[in-house]
C-alpha cells in the first residue's frame, strides 16, 4: 500500500550538509525531524558550521560521527575513501543552511572540502536550502549561482522572508525545519502519482447569517488534509478547494479558499477542465440562509426564526462535466452506513465512495483516526476500522490509482 509515513523512508540515507550561517542553530532540529522519518542521517559540517553548532549535540541525535575532514586517519578505520563513500551511500544530500560562499563552491564545480567534494562525487539528488543576510541573496551573483544550480537539477528551498539574525529584514531566513523535513520526504517518497492532476474539497462550509454569524458544520479538514498530503508526496498536482479550517495544508499543493457552498461549486466548476481526479472531502453546508442581513442583527430584534434554502449539490450539479474523470465522494453517517452510501454514490454518479462512521469516538470529525468502508460500483472495496487518517488518504489513492 502507498507510502504512510516513514514506510518507503526507512531503508533510506541522507547525508546532511550543515555550512557557516547563523541558522546551524536549527540543524539539531533538522536531525530530529530527519530521524523521526526513521532515516540513516550522516552529518557532514564545514569548517565553519562547528562555530555554530558542535559536533557532540549533531553526533547524539544522529547516532553517527560528525564528518569534517577530509584527509582523516583514523586509526582501524575501513580505508573508504570518506566523500565518494558517503556519495554512493546518499539517497539524498540536504544542505542547510546553505551560504553564499557555499552556493558558489557549488555552482563552479569547487571541491576543497569534504562536503563540496561529495556533491560533486554524487549521482543522488541534492537539496540546498539558502539562508543569509537579504542583500548577499539579491546579490546578482548568488542570484546567478542559485539560478545554475535549479538548471543542472538541484532542488532549491528558496528562503524564507522575515527578520533576520543581522538585523535586517527581508528573505534569507533559513524555512522552520518542520518544513525543511517535509521537503525531504516528498523528494524521497515514491511518485507514483506523478503527472495526474488532483482536485481536492476539504473542510467545512460556512454560511454567513450576517458580519458575525454563520452556519456550519464538525468539519476540521483533516480528512481533506491528509489526502491533499499524500497525493503531493506521491508526486500527484494537486489543488485544494477548503473552507475556513485551522489546519495547514501541505505546501506543495495550490490553496484556493471558498467560504460557502456556493463559492465552493464555483471554484470546482472553475477548477474541473484541468483535473483527472475529483475527491470531494469537505463537508458541505446543505442550507444557507435565505437572506443575508449587512447588519449586525441585534440581540434585541429577538431572531425567533431562520428562513433557509437548501445548498447546490455540487456533486450533482457538475456531474454532466465529469467525461473520463475519476470522482470520488464522502459520506459521514452515524447508522446505516453502507446502505446509505451505496444510495449516495449511484445518485451523484461517483466511482467510488469513501463512508465514516461519525458520533462515536475515534471516527469523523476532529478524530485522527476513521472508521468505515470504501465502496465503488462493483461493491465494498475496503473496510476500516480506526484507521489513522494518513494511512486512509494512502489507502484511497491506492483504490483511485487502479482505476485510473
Ligand atoms: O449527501 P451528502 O451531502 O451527505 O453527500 C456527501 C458528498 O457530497 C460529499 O462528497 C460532499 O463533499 C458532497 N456534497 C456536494 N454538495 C453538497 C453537499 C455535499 O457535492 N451540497
Amino acid at each position: 500500500m502507498g507510502n504512510p509515513a516513514g514506510e518507503d523512508l526507512e531503508e533510506k540515507t541522507v547525508v546532511f550538509g550543515i555550512t557557516g550561517g547563523i541558522a546551524a542553530y536549527k540543524a539539531p532540529m533538522i536531525v530530529r525531524g530527519l530521524k523521526r522519518l526513521s532515516l540513516d542521517v550522516h552529518v557532514v559540517t564545514t569548517d565553519s558550521a562547528g562555530y555554530f553548532v558542535t559536533p557532540l549535540v549533531l553526533q547524539t541525535l544522529s547516532g553517527r560521527p560528525v564528518l569534517t575532514e577530509m584527509f582523516s586517519e583514523v586509526p582501524g578505520s575501513s580505508y573508504e575513501i570518506d566523500h565518494i563513500a558517503l556519495a554512493d551511500q546518499a539517497d539524498l544530500f540536504l544542505v542547510a543552511p546553505a551560504t553564499a560562499d557555499f552556493l558558489a563552491k557549488l555552482a563552479h564545480g569547487i571541491a576543497d572540502d569534504l562536503l563540496s567534494c561529495s556533491i560533486l562525487a554524487t549521482k543522488a539528488p541534492v537539496l540546498v536550502c539558502p539562508s543569509m543576510n537579504v542583500n548577499m541573496l539579491s546579490n546578482p551573483a548568488t542570484r546567478d549561482n542559485i539560478e545554475t544550480l535549479k538548471r543542472r537539477g538541484f532542488h532549491v528551498l528558496e528562503p524564507a522572508s522575515g527578520e533576520l539574525a543581522c538585523g535586517w529584514e527581508g528573505a534569507g531566513r533559513l524555512p522552520e525545519p518542520d518544513r525543511i523535513v517535509s521537503e525531504v520526504k516528498m523528494l524521497l517518497s515514491r511518485h507514483d502519482l506523478s503527472g495526474i492532476n488532483i482536485l481536492i474539497t476539504s473542510g467545512p462550509t460556512c454560511e454567513d447569517i450576517d458580519p458575525v454569524r454563520y452556519i456550519t458544520n464538525r468539519s476540521t479538514g483533516k480528512m481533506g488534509g491528509a489526502i491533499v498530503e499524500a497525493a503531493c508526496l506521491r508526486g500527484a498536482r494537486v489543488t485544494v478547494i477548503s473552507g475556513p479550517v485551522g489546519i495547514d495544508y501541505a505546501p506543495w499543493a495550490t490553496l484556493i479558499d471558498a467560504r460557502s457552498a456556493g463559492e465552493m461549486l464555483d471554484a470546482v466548476r472553475e477548477n474541473l477542465a484541468g483535473c483527472d481526479v475529483l475527491i470531494m472531502a469537505a463537508a458541505v453546508a446543505d442550507y444557507t440562509p435565505q437572506m443575508y442581513s449587512q447588519n449586525k442583527i441585534k440581540k434585541g430584534e429577538k431572531m425567533t426564526h431562520l428562513e433557509l434554502d437548501s445548498t447546490p449539490d455540487i456533486l450533482s450539479t457538475i456531474r454532466p462535466l465529469k467525461e473520463s474523470r475519476i470522482f470520488v465522494g464522502f459520506a459521514a453517517e452515524t447508522d446505516n452506513l453502507k446502505t446509505y452510501a451505496q444510495d449516495k454514490m449511484i445518485r451523484k454518479g461517483l466511482d467510488m465512495i469513501v463512508a465514516n462512521r461519525v458520533g462515536e469516538k475515534g471516527s469523523g470529525f476532529a478524530s485522527e483516526t476513521n472508521s468505515g468502508v470504501v465502496l465503488s460500483q462493483e461493491g465494498v472495496l475496503y473496510d476500516f476500522e480506526h484507521m489513522a487518517k494518513e494511512t486512509l488518504a494512502h489507502k484511497i489513492l491506492d483504490l483511485v490509482k487502479d482505476k485510473l
